[in-house]
């Protein structure tokens, strides 16, 4: 059956992450092909809506573009039009431009809106659909903390970035009888220092689920020194938490609307590792290098299936949902359920169970 819409806008927003363009591709293609659908690129994610800047896509324009890191529409991590930062006798001002954003919309002929980002993101959209707009979310972010959700896209390629430096730092520990702190992104979420640290077998991993104190720590290091391991691998999330002190919160946050930015954990766990041991302790912060580059194969497939059924949802005349991964199987489910707070690990689970059994510690 022909659907009844003609053309869908596609944006990209919050941080950028491997596999957004594999979605951009996979909802442009399944919609021009499969619905004869009509296709608009919004540019810098809710930025372009609000400013109606946008491009039309045709499949020629998204050939090509599966393997390649972040996003051809470019993204934003600032824009929201429920809270836009406008300058108003000489100060800055927070104002809601919902209204415009929805005319720029219709004046657009966009019938219905492909959102594909994260939590902050898909909480925009859920917005937009309580004043009418048609949305249907695709969950995108390395961190992995989207609920409603086996996966996110993204996730799986920064797991493999930092499990391979993991390994890197590896033999060089090993070479200097050093102790190596890894740094990992992931907000309050420590599904990347999680997944990376059992697959590189980091010794000790540090997630904000799980509240360390440098005691845990050392005693792990000094179990592995009386076993003649010379040498220990810290796998940190950006967000883990000290029982004493709590997370550690980088000073340079100048744009209020941001969420608190985290980082240097890493750092002080290493400092205060060597104060407490005598050896040597080393940091490497993974940073931006989790997000760039192109997607795992895992991604790249992922990122497909949820873009193919994003575009047969809306061409069906679905909307008020996300694409989700459930077992193996690629589901919608209600934005409200997706965005009602993080997924974070339980510390109870089988695969923290798993870490345990093979004596890898978690500094509590
Ligand atoms: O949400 C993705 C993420 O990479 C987090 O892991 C990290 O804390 C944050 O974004 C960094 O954001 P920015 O690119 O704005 O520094």
């Amino acid at each position: 059956m022909a659907s009844s819409i003609k053309r869908v806008g596609v944006l990209t927003a919050g941080g950028d992450c491997p596999g957004l363009n594999a979605v951009i591709r996979a909802v442009t293609k399944s919609l021009i092909k499969m619905h004869n659908i009509e296709v608009v690129g919004i540019k810098d994610g809710f930025l372009g809506l609000i400013e109606k800047r946008a491009q039309m896509l045709s499949a020629n324009d998204v050939s090509g573009i599966l393997t390649q890191g972040g996003t051809i529409l470019g993204t934003s991590n600032k824009a929201n039009p429920f809270k836009c930062l406008v300058e108003k006798d000489g100060r800055t001002v927070v104002e809601d431009r919902s209204d415009a954003t929805l005319e720029n919309a219709e004046k657009m002929g966009i019938e219905a809106l492909v959102t594909i980002g994260g939590d902050g993101t898909q909480s925009i959209a859920l917005d937009l659909a309580k004043k009418g707009l048609r949305v249907l979310g695709v969950p995108k972010t390395i961190d992995n903390d989207l609920r409603e959700t086996d996966f996110t896209f993204g996730h799986d390629t920064a797991v493999q970035i930092a499990t391979e430096a993991i390994d890197r730092i590896h033999t060089t520990a090993m070479s200097h009888h050093r102790v190596m702190v890894i740094e990992t992104m992931g907000r309050n979420a420590g599904w990347i220092a999680l997944n990376a640290g059992i697959a590189g077998g980091g010794d000790i991993i540090l997630v904000p689920e799980i509240p360390y104190t440098i005691e845990g720590i050392c005693k792990k290091i000094e179990a592995r020194l009386a076993d003649g391991r010379l040498f220990s691998i810290i796998v940190a999330a950006e967000g883990a938490r000290s029982l004493e002190g709590g997370q550690v919160i980088k000073e340079r946050v100048n744009d209020p609307s941001m969420p608190i930015r985290l980082g240097g954990v890493g750092g002080k766990v290493a400092d205060d590792v060597e104060d407490a041991t005598g050896i040597e302790s080393r940091v490497t912060v993974l940073g931006h290098l989790q997000r760039g580059g192109t997607p795992t194969a895992f991604d790249r497939i992922l990122a497909t299936r949820f873009g193919a059924l994003a575009a047969d949802l809306i061409a069906r005349g679905e909307h008020g949902k996300m694409v989700a991964l459930k077992g193996n199987e690629i589901v919608a489910v209600p934005l409200e359920a997706a965005v009602a707070g993080p997924k974070l690990i339980d510390p109870d689970s089988s695969i923290i169970r798993a870490a345990r059994d093979v004596g890898t510690s978690f500094g509590d």
